[in-house]
């Protein structure tokens, strides 16, 4: 059974894992292959929702600004987060100050835009628990692209068939985790902790929560907003998409 999560754990995600995200995810995905993949219809204005540590964002302000005739424009690469704790990190790295980086809620602030191409990586769209939610972040985007423009969308898939509990042990440098989650296969919640035990001694328990949603329900929510899918892979890199892929990168249109 997945440990409860309690009042004192609702915190936010940033809050719980800021500290350590870069170190366990910070080469997950292949940046350059991410960047070609969101660069690809020769951006000149990207926002990322859910910008996080600047994972990826740096790496696509650094392509952008590497095409001369925009270097000057500061706000090429604007992203938003609702934690100060992740923005903290990204600030601390953006050296050069490329990104535009916004503290607010990914629904209710996105900024003004106009965005070529609009983007969320890493399993972010989940981080809004609820269709409803996910819809009107999504909405909330496709007014603020340009005419053409593009929203990319990275997401885990769950086989529907999986145990709708259970517990993974990993080493990540010096932490030693242990992840107890509860899969409730009618609304999609995700509810888990991460237990993670430093070398030094210290314990941190990290809580997290996520809303998933399958493939075509994102697709029919995307559909609602306006947008249309143009492409979908299994991976940054441009893997055919199968039935069996646990992972998408999918491509929407502005049709608006
Ligand atoms: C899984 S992390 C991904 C970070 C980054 N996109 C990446 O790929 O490395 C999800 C991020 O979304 C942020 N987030 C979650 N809910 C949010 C919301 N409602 N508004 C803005 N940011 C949010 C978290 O603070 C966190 O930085």
């Amino acid at each position: 059974m997945a440990e409860h999560l309690t009042t004192s754990d609702s915190v936010t995600y940033g809050a719980a894992f800021a500290d350590v995200y870069d170190d366990w995810y910070g080469e997950s995905d292949d940046l350059a292959a991410v960047v070609d993949v969101l660069c690809e219809s020769r951006p000149r204005r990207v926002l990322e929702l859910g910008v996080g540590t600047g994972r990826i964002a740096l790496a696509v302000a650094e392509r952008l600004a590497a095409t001369k005739k925009f270097a000057t424009d500061a706000t090429l690469m604007c992203g938003i987060d609702e934690s100060p704790e992740m923005l903290a990190q990204l600030r601390a790295k953006d050296t050069q100050q490329r990104i535009s980086s916004h503290l607010g809620d990914m629904v209710r602030d996105q900024p003004p835009g106009p965005f070529d191409v609009v983007f969320l990586s890493y399993n972010t769209l989940f981080n809004l628990v609820g269709a409803q939610l996910q819809f009107e972040c999504i909405a909330s985007a496709a007014t603020r692209l340009a005419t053409p423009g593009r929203l990319v969308i990275d997401a885990c898939i769950i086989d529907p068939n999986a145990p709708t509990s259970g517990t993974t042990n990993e080493r990540r440098g010096p932490w030693t985790l242990q992840t107890t989650s509860t899969f409730d296969r009618t609304s999609g919640h995700v509810d888990g902790i991460t237990l993670s035990t430093h070398d030094d001694g210290r314990v941190v328990r990290r809580p997290f929560r996520i809303g998933y949603q399958p493939p075509q329900a994102i697709d029919a929510t995307c559909e609602r907003a306006g947008l249309r899918l143009v492409s979908r892979y299994s991976s940054w890199r441009k893997a055919p998409f199968s039935d069996s892929s646990s992972r998408h990168v999918s491509v929407y249109d502005n049709v608006r």
